[in-house]
This record gives C-alpha cells, sequence and structure tokens, in this order.
C-alpha cells in the first residue's frame, strides 16, 4: 500500500490542501470552517500574546487588533530576508521559522480532519520561485523543505511537483477525450505554465513524464499587480513622484517597498519612521507627508494594498469602475480604479506573462493550432485584462476556467501516485 499523502499547495496568497480519498478520487480539505483554502496569512495578536491563520489573521489586522500581520511569505522564499529575525511575542524568529509554523498548522488542521496524520508530504512548487538564478531558486526550495522538516517529516518523505503539472492532472478527470493542453496557472506570486497529453485513459499510467512536453514560468502574480496599481494609483498622494521645494521629486525607495507585500513588515522599525519622518523637507504640499507618516506609524501599509487589491477584483469582475477605499488613512478618503487604468497600468507585466505562455507553446515544438485547449487555473487567471491578452494571442483556441483555487492541491494528491 502506498504511504498516506498530504498534497499540500502552499500558496503566495491561499493554501489548500487534498488527500484522496479511498475511491481514488482527491478531496479537498476544509480548512477554515467549510472554506477548502485559505490566505497564507498570519497574525500574531500582541494583545494576547496569540497567533492566528488565515481568514481568522486577516481579520484581526483589519479589525484594529494590535499586532503583526504576515503575508506573501512564499515570496521570501530564496531571498537572504529569509534568514532575518523579527520579534514575535518577545522571541526572536526567523521568517524561515514563520513558514515552518505556517505549514505545521496546515498539516494540524488536515490531521485533525482526517482523523489521521499524513506519512508523505507532496508539496508543489512554481517553474521558477526565482526568475534567472538557478541558484537562489534552488535555496527556495530547499528553504520549503526545511519547512516541511521542521513540521515533522523526515526528508525521504517530502516530494514536490510542479503547480502547473498538479492543476494538469486535476484537469484531466474532467476531460472525456485525449487533449492536448496548455495550463496557465496564475496566483498571487507566479505565472506558471506547461503543455500537457491529457486524457482518461492516461490518469493511471505510473509514469506520466512523456506527457508532459514543455513547462515555463515567470514570478509575476496577482500581489504584482497589486505592487503596480498601489504605485500607480495611491503612492503619488503620499508622496511618490511628489516635486519638493528644491525641485527634486521625493526619494523613491520606501515607496516601492511600501507597495510590495512581503515587504511592508520592514518599514514598521523605528529607523524606518525617523528616515520617513526626515523626507517631510522633500515635500511642498506636507498633507501628502502626513498621509505617509499614518500609513507607517498605525501599521496601515497592508490596508492600503488589501484596499488596491479588493478595486483590483471588483474591476476585473464587473468591468465598471471600482472605488479604492482609504478610509482608514483618511476619513471619507477614497480613490476611483477605472477599467482603462486597470489594463493600461498592468499591461507590461501582462505582455511578460504572454510571452511566457507562448514560451511553453516553442518549447514543446508546437503551433497555436496544435493545442485543443486553453486551462485556467489560479486566482489572478480570473483578470479580465489577462484573459483578453490570453485570447488575443491564442486567437481561435478554447478558454477554459477551472477551479481557481483548489485544482493545484487535487492535482498533487494525484501527483501522489506517479
Ligand atoms: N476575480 C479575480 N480577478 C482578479 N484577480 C483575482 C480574482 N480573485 C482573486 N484574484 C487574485 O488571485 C491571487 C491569488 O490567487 P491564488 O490563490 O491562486 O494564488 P496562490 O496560489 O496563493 O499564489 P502562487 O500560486 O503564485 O504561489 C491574488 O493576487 C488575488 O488578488
Ligand atoms: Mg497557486
Amino acid at each position: 500500500m502506498s504511504p498516506y499523502t498530504l498534497g499540500i499547495d502552499f500558496g503566495t496568497s491561499n493554501s489548500a490542501m487534498a488527500v484522496t480519498g479511498p475511491d481514488g478520487q482527491a478531496q479537498l480539505i476544509r480548512l477554515e470552517g467549510q472554506a477548502t483554502a485559505m490566505p497564507t496569512a498570519l497574525f500574531f495578536n500582541d494583545e494576547e500574546r496569540s497567533t492566528h491563520y488565515g481568514r481568522d489573521a486577516v481579520g484581526h489586522y483589519l479589525a484594529g487588533t494590535e499586532g503583526r500581520l504576515m503575508r506573501s511569505l512564499k515570496s521570501l522564499l530564496g531571498s537572504p530576508l529569509l534568514q532575518e529575525k523579527t520579534a514575535v511575542h518577545g522571541e526572536s524568529v526567523s521568517f524561515q521559522d514563520i513558514i515552518s509554523r505556517f505549514l505545521a498548522e496546515l498539516v494540524r488542521r488536515a490531521e485533525r480532519q482526517t482523523g489521521r496524520r499524513p506519512e508523505r508530504l507532496m508539496l508543489g512548487r512554481p517553474v521558477h520561485f526565482v526568475d534567472d538564478d538557478s541558484s537562489r531558486d534552488q535555496q527556495a526550495e530547499a528553504a520549503l523543505r526545511l519547512a516541511a522538516r521542521q513540521a515533522g517529516f523526515a526528508d525521504d518523505d517530502i516530494r514536490f511537483q510542479l503547480e502547473p503539472i498538479a492543476a494538469a492532472f486535476d484537469y484531466e478527470r474532467r476531460i472525456s477525450q485525449e487533449s492536448l493542453v496548455l495550463i496557465v496557472d496564475i496566483g498571487g506570486g507566479t505565472s506558471d505554465f506547461t503543455v500537457v497529453r491529457l486524457g482518461p485513459d492516461r490518469t493511471t499510467r505510473p509514469d506520466r513524464a512523456q506527457d508532459i512536453l514543455a513547462t515555463s514560468g515567470v514570478h509575476i502574480g496577482g500581489t504584482d499587480f497589486d505592487q503596480r496599481l498601489t504605485l500607480q494609483q495611491v503612492m503619488p498622494h503620499l508622496g511618490l513622484r511628489h516635486i519638493g521645494p528644491q525641485g527634486r521629486e521625493v526619494p523613491s525607495p520606501l515607496f516601492l517597498d511600501l507597495s510590495t507585500w512581503h515587504l511592508i513588515n520592514w518599514l514598521y522599525s523605528a529607523k524606518v519612521l525617523h528616515q520617513a519622518q526626515s523626507l517631510r523637507e522633500n515635500y511642498s504640499d506636507t498633507h501628502l507627508h502626513d498621509r505617509l507618516m499614518t500609513v507607517l506609524r498605525e501599521r496601515l501599509g497592508h490596508q492600503v494594498l488589501h484596499a488596491v487589491e479588493t478595486a483590483k477584483i471588483g474591476v476585473s469582475s464587473t468591468r465598471e469602475p471600482a472605488s479604492i477605499d482609504l478610509t482608514q488613512i483618511e476619513r471619507g478618503w477614497s480613490l476611483p480604479l477605472q477599467p482603462q487604468e486597470l489594463e493600461a497600468d498592468l499591461l507590461p507585466q501582462l505582455e511578460r506573462v504572454g510571452a511566457s505562455a507562448q514560451e511553453c507553446l516553442r518549447r514543446a515544438g508546437l503551433a497555436h493550432s496544435q493545442i485543443d485547449a486553453i486551462y485556467l487555473t489560479g486566482g489572478s487567471s480570473a483578470l479580465q485584462p489577462l484573459q483578453a491578452q490570453l485570447r488575443r494571442d491564442f486567437a481561435g483556441v478554447q478558454l477554459v476556467e477551472g477551479d481557481f483555487f483548489g485544482g493545484v492541491a487535487s492535482g498533487l494528491a494525484y501527483a501522489t501516485r506517479q
């Protein structure tokens, strides 16, 4: 009998897990109430010295509880920042340890639901954790492996599978005839592609290497879209590109970090607050500086990104203008986001995502006309301008929308049989 394996999709924005049931079908684990995916988020509550996960973590932060929110931790894999220590409930812990705690909590929740401790883990990984740097990419996988070891698993019991290949195995269960498919997985941190041959008769074959024709990927996802929109739409109101009394722009590095989900926590130190305060002389309009200082002092960085992300999803879903709600920073303050702005701001990134999809087909040695379908998974694959880009690039190929948040985890459960 094969070992009891838990498939874990540790995502930049959301995590999900699955096991295969007695009928051979993947079963997603309920992570928070009935929800089978949960935000990859932790909140360290300073008032009660408690640790919260997922929606619970985000909810505490948005409600203004004193403490620290951590999001987008996967983006730190492969970066030297992973080893940096931070104070958590009076203890100095590294971000590596924080990832380990999150993974251990996931395993605990799976165990609680299934009543059985998994013997083996099948972890998803993007095609590239880090672009154009294979040694940092290997470090990233090694760091995720270490987190799994710290969660109690032996090295031999930790396996990896590429996230887009896992998504393909899940899709395969829903098709009735053999097809050549371009799998597109666009999440919070990365865009991953694979060209695979799928078919109902192939699901049980022990070795699928021959069916995977090519993979490609680029380190761009929804958190990068949020960053870009924040820099374009919100940060100018806090001083980005603002011209000061000496005719010079306010220095910009702070605004970039403040728009980057995984770097926000570094901005709340006394040192950075002091540096930010001293920027005041670079402003002609000090009201803009007041807003910047409010965001930093009151630790509202994640609030700003959350407001931008909500507006992004709103515009994308309705194709109508939405508002970026900034009332936490200044009473009654909001900024409009127009569908044309969403498209124009994200165009350079979407073109790079589109180019990576084309590259995958090129590597497979296939023309567009030889592909039967494009299968979309990952939350950001719902983004309207992105779908429009794919329709332009792959005119005539059918786009199939899949399970945006659970597909990779289910596929990892199926991959355990490979
Ligand atoms: N309707 C929508 N339109 C556009 N973007 C969306 C929509 N719904 C969710 N998103 C975005 O999808 C992203 C999260 O997707 P997902 O949960 O698939 O990512 P992930 O698996 O955590 O990340 P990764 O696979 O890159 O590590 C977020 O950036 C979120 O803003
Ligand atoms: Mg994902």
